[in-house]
């Protein structure tokens, strides 16, 4: 089955074939082919009129904007209960904190498969209907072997990119003995799920891992064959960051209080910073400045870490324009993070790009440029198309 789109007001491909790394064209046609995009071009090509008459389908895009689909490098979707007090307990000056989290482990553990499958559904229809394609999504609201491996096979039935984050905190009944449920974390919990995950993740931080115990995870997870990311900076500065790039992480995420020598470190590896300005808009943390690392040669990477405590959104567009408004970000820089990044920081090549042999997940804009991701803020702006 073959599908050409034309009409394309703007295509956002973040191929620098055609220019610099966004790849804009004005005027573009594209083709796709059982899923995988066969050519890429002008409208006013007789290329594009040449393979509309060979085509199965044709779909005129009317001069609005197309841009690769978002891939969402950073969820917790699989969860189960509600949080709502929290947020508007914080709105009235409460702080956050991570221990929150306790709470969405009782609701979880107490619901069924059927439940958190139910909520995964759902979860991931607002994704696509927001534009998102490509989706990791976390384990971590367990903490006990049964229920972080149940995670990851529920995960596992609606992504490849599957972290096992048993080490989100340390569970209420393993208060005042940390380190074994850390040990618990590296050997039978891990055994549980890496059948299922690609990823090993760890909430280094304050009130969750120390950056020692944090190394032992990290470790145990890439001795058991997965690959390594962190959580790490988000409510004070601490030694996560160079963690993560002496173990060479694909990312860095939250990233909100990173040093001066924290951002040398990243500018020298290729670990990506993935801010999620969704955590400092619900939390009230100050946004981090991304214009500062991009100015420093860091991929930066923007997600929405849909999650129930700190950013209970699966709007991407909603994350862009916080990054345009609050961190610095160009709308043009935003749209390749959400986009590019996101694929960056997952360590793949075939999303998050609209060039020939990448996957044909398109999100159209009702709108003729990427830029009124951000100028119109709230507006359901997204169509999937995804091939
Ligand atoms: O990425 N930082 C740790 N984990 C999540 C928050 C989880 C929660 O509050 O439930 C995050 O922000
Ligand atoms: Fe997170």
């Amino acid at each position: 089955m073959t599908t050409l789109i034309r009409g394309i007001g703007e295509l956002f491909t973040n191929d620098p074939t055609w220019g610099d790394r966004f790849g804009i064209i004005h005027g573009a046609a594209v083709e796709e082919s059982d899923g995988v995009i066969t050519w890429v071009g002008l409208d006013s090509d007789p290329e594009a009129t040449a393979r509309e008459a060979a085509a199965d389908e044709v779909i005129d895009a009317y001069g609005q904007a197309i841009i690769p689909a978002f891939v969402d490098s950073h969820t917790h979707i699989a969860f189960a209960g509600d949080r709502a007090d929290e947020f508007a307990a914080r709105m009235r000056g409460e702080k956050y904190a991570a221990g929150g989290i306790r709470s969405t482990v009782a609701a979880t553990r107490a619901a069924t498969d059927d439940q958190l499958r139910a909520n995964l559904v759902v979860a991931m229809e607002e994704l696509a209907n927001h534009g998102t394609a490509t989706v990791e999504i976390k384990s971590g609201y367990g903490l006990d072997v049964e229920t972080e491996a149940r995670l990851c096979r529920l995960a596992k039935e609606f992504t490849d990119e599957v972290t096992f984050l048993g080490a989100h905190v340390v569970p209420a009944e393993y208060a005042g003995r940390e380190d074994d449920y850390v040990e618990l974390v590296c050997t039978e919990m891990l055994a549980a799920c890496a059948p299922y995950a690609k990823w090993i993740d760890v909430f280094c931080e304050t009130g969750a891992f120390t950056v020692e115990q944090s190394r032992r995870v990290l470790q145990a997870g890439i001795a058991a064959g997965l690959r390594p990311r962190i959580h790490a900076s988000q409510l004070q500065a601490g030694e996560g960051v160079a963690l993560a790039v002496e173990l060479g992480a694909a990312s860095v995420d939250h990233g909100t209080y990173l040093t001066d020598s924290d951002i040398e470190l990243l500018a020298a590896s290729d670990t990506v910073v993935t801010v999620l300005p969704g955590v400092e808009f619900s939390t009230k943390h100050p946004y981090p400045n991304a214009r500062d690392l991009i100015d420093r040669g860091i991929t930066v990477a923007i997600s929405t870490d849909c999650n129930p405590g700190s950013s209970y959104t699966a709007s991407m567009a909603f994350c862009i324009a916080l990054a345009v408004r609050e961190m610095g970000m160009t709308p043009a820089e935003a749209v390749w993070a959400a986009t590019a990044g996101g694929a960056r920081a997952l360590r793949r090549d075939d999303v998050g790009v609209i060039r020939p042999g990448a996957q044909a997940l398109f999100t159209a804009l009702s709108a003729p440029s990427h830029i009124h991701l951000a100028y119109r803020p709230g507006t359901h702006l997204t169509t999937p198309l995804f091939f």
